[in-house]
């Protein structure tokens, strides 16, 4: 088969489940520890903002402690050096696509080294903690910042941009994702329908594999650089 122009790439937390972050349905729905609707919902954050910052806190120091694995590495490489374009969309909110070499990175989710004021709507890169204390670089409200993280109810980053992708690209492969979260789950039936060719790269069949024309089962870090390499 000949080599695709415009490949489009959805990665969840399989990918960087080899570098230590834990996904979260293998979890048992727990994110660390937490449920869900504690620290992933505008409603948790409202409840407890001060639970919810610390728990994004010990997140966001956490990446200090991980490093990319050989799949971030490949796709950096193919970013890099593919003839064609790639567009790459992850629901991570680590930083590993982007210390793996990928320089153009779509974070649906959010990103733990982001965040943003509620009260003025301005967003900036976060590295160190976050407080209820802690004012708007911009706006100077202290309450307002919050991670900036898509939690549960709120619309992903980035829609339109995505939706163009996958209505034009000739290839799709989701990589380490259980295919239970809305809209990315729905990524591969929106590029199937659309005419291109779909390719599932997941430790276990997901939810969705059936939805794939190919699917192949192993650790990112071996199934991700043994796809990319013949690409390039
Ligand atoms: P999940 O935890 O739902 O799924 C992780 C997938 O990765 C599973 O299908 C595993 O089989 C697979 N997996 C585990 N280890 C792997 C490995 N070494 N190599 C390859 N695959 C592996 O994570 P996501 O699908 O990313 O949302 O979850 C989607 C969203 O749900 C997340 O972005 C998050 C969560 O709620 C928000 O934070 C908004």
């Amino acid at each position: 088969m000949s080599n695709p122009q415009h490949i489009v790439i959805l990665t969840g937390a399989g990918i960087s489940a080899e570098s230590g972050i834990q996904t979260f349905r293998d979890a048992g729905g727990l994110w660390e520890g937490h449920a869900v609707e504690q620290v992933a919902t505008p409603e948790g954050f409202a409840a407890d903002p001060v639970l919810v910052h610390r728990f994004y806190n010990l997140r966001r120091a956490a990446l200090r402690d991980v490093k990319p694995n050989a799949a971030h590495i490949a796709l950096g490489e193919l970013q890099a050096e593919f003839g064609g374009r790639v567009t790459l969309v992850t629901q991570n909110v680590d930083d590993l696509h982007e210390r793996g070499g990928s320089k153009d990175v779509i974070h649906m989710h959010g990103e733990l080294l982001s965040a943003f004021c509620t009260a003025c709507d301005h967003h900036w890169r976060q590295a160190e903690d976050l407080t209820v204390e802690t004012p708007c670089p911009a706006c100077q409200t202290r309450g307002g910042p919050r991670p900036d993280i898509v939690w549960f109810g709120e619309m992903p980053y980035e829609m339109d941009r995505i939706e163009y992708a996958l209505q034009s690209c000739d290839l799709f492969v989701s990589i380490g994702t259980s295919g239970a979260v809305y809209p990315a789950a729905g990524f591969v039936q929106l590029a199937h329908v659309h005419g291109a060719r779909t390719l599932e790269l997941n430790l276990e069949p997901s939810q969705g594999s059936a939805f794939f024309s190919e699917t192949r089962h192993g650790p990112a870090t071996r199934l991700v650089p043994e796809w990319v390499a013949p690409l390039l």
